[in-house]
């Protein structure tokens, strides 16, 4: 599986595994920046200041430092990258234009710091890329030529797939990456589910729902921060994670072009699915940058069961 004559996938670098899977060097490139830029997030969230920044994000959340930091760390890492033409940021009022030539470019959309109101509890967080060919940022996930997330953990890990299955590399002691899993595959169940928001705020269906997962047999495991979350789903190749539409919240919390699209892309590369109840995430139709939508990812016969739930047919 390896063109690397007596290495091990231990030894196989993020760089190298992304040239050997003849990806373009543009792409390759990108991917490696990102890469570069976690490891200055990492110091911030290790060391840098745990209040607030004074300021508030496009969707008029209250930002903290770390969020204004890491946002820093991963636009001016974009900008500077040579291959990006437009950068969108959960942290950002609007889209970056770096270039207005597209030729050759991308376009990212991302979460610089996933989860940021737990460091300051010491759980793990992450940050989270979505890859568009082009200028077009608002195009359906599915559009998409790449997603990754980097997860800051006991252990630092980076996830990606630019269409050709999902492989994790884990950071060795030289803070480089190396190959840990490759072509991860979801099982069509699970007994895991993570159910977000306030069980109060349910409507009747998702209550049924969970009833029907505890009776399966799931056993509830949830973090708060939907990195880590997510990461356990595809590392144990197993589980459910719901933020449903809640009472007051139709759309639920999660952001489709910063958290959503990503993740999707990766589950169902994996051979996962991620919906809104509905339809699959990566086919909705982005109607602004802050858009939110209910979510329901991971295995997915899970999924669908969801569905069923959610359109009274079970
Ligand atoms: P962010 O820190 O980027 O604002 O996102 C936090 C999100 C996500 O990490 C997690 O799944 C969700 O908030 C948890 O929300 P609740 O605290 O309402 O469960
Ligand atoms: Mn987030
Ligand atoms: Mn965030
Ligand atoms: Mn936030």
């Amino acid at each position: 599986m390896f063109s690397q004559p007596g290495k091990t996938k231990f030894q196989v670098d993020l760089r190298q595994h992304l040239r050997d899977q003849n990806i373009s060097g543009n792409l390759v490139h990108l991917i490696c920046e990102v890469a570069e830029a976690s490891k200055y997030v990492i110091n911030a969230v290790r060391t840098g200041d745990l209040g607030v920044a004074g300021t508030s994000n496009l969707y008029g959340e209250e930002q903290l430092a770390l969020d204004v930091l890491s946002d820093r760390i991963m636009r001016k890492r974009l900008q500077h990258s040579g291959v990006v033409c437009n950068i969108a940021s959960e942290e950002m009022e609007e889209i970056f234009q770096v270039t207005s030539n597209p030729q050759g470019m991308f376009s990212v959309a991302y979460d610089p710091l996933d989860g940021s109101s737990l460091v300051d509890v010491n759980l793990a967080v992450g940050t989270i890329v979505g890859i568009y060919q082009g200028q077009d940022l608002l195009q359906p996930g599915r559009k998409m030529v790449g997603a990754m997330y980097i997860l800051y953990g006991p252990r630092v890990s980076l996830v990606y797939s630019v269409g050709k299955g999902v492989y994790e590399f884990t950071m060795n002691q030289l803070m480089e990456y190396t190959l840990t899993r490759e072509q991860i595959q979801m099982k069509p169940c699970g007994d895991i589910y993570s159910p977000g928001g306030l069980r109060k705020k349910y409507n009747e269906s998702n209550e049924r729902f969970i009833r029907y997962l505890e009776e399966k047999g799931s056993k509830l495991r949830y973090s708060g921060g939907f990195v880590p979350d997510i990461n356990q789903i595809l590392m144990k190749g197993k589980g459910l994670f719901m933020y449903p539409a809640l009472d007051g919240s139709p759309n639920g919390k999660l952001r489709l072009l910063f958290e959503l699209n990503p993740m999707a892309f990766l589950l169902e590369q994996a051979g996962g699915a991620a919906t809104n109840g509905e339809i699959p995430i990566l086919d909705i139709e982005p109607e602004g940058l802050d858009q939110r939508c209910p979510v329901y990812i991971g295995c997915r016969e899970d999924v669908s069961k969801a569905g069923e739930f959610l359109n009274g047919t079970c």
